[in-house]
């Protein structure tokens, strides 16, 4: 990674749109990030079918992605990622803004997820950035011993 990042300073952020091209390296980032990270043809299949697939990059070095599915007014963040080394100096919150940005554009008047109850950074960040948790899927996410919960969580986006 080439791209700069002054501890003092807020970096200064480029939002995107995913495209195939960027993939492969989304997927490393991904493995990187996740236990059970998603499949390259996952992630392929987003891109294709028209989801709202958006990187982050710092000087043309991509640090994290967002996705995000709209339908019927009602929005979906299926995955927002931040490379490790990057973390923590405000950028998640950032792309999750800019991803809230895109599901109004696209009419969303509701953000919906789902996160492990073990996921402390995310669930404070959704906390911070007004998300409550609205239910409980059970056995929801692979885990190493089993099935893990899933927190549900919505936000208001009006
Ligand atoms: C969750 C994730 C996207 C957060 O990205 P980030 O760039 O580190 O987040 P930010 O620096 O913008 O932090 C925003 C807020 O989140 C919370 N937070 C972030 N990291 C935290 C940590 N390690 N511990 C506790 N709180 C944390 C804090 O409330 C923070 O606000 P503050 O800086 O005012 O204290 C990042 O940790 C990540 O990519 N994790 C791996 C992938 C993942 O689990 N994604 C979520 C799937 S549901």
């Amino acid at each position: 990674m080439s791209a700069v990042l002054d501890d003092q300073a807020v970096p200064r952020l480029a939002f995107r749109p995913m495209r195939l091209e960027d993939v492969l390296e989304v997927a490393q980032l991904e493995r990187d990030s996740y236990r059970f990270p998603w499949s390259e043809g996952i992630l392929r299949d987003c891109v294709r079918v028209g989801y709202c697939c958006r990187v982050v990059e710092i000087e043309h070095a991509l640090v994290g992605y967002g996705i995000v599915s709209v339908g019927a007014g009602e929005a979906h963040l299926l995955n927002l990622c931040v490379r490790a080394a990057y973390r923590t100096r405000g950028i998640g919150r950032r792309l999750l803004e800019h991803m809230f940005e895109q599901a109004r554009v696209e009419g969303a008047k509701e953000l919906f997820l789902e996160v492990r109850p073990s996921n402390t950074a995310a669930i404070r960040l959704y906390q911070a950035m007004g998300f409550a948790s609205v239910g409980l899927r059970r056995g929801y996410y692979q885990a190493e011993n089993g099935r893990e919960d899933a927190i549900v969580m919505r936000l208001d986006l009006r």
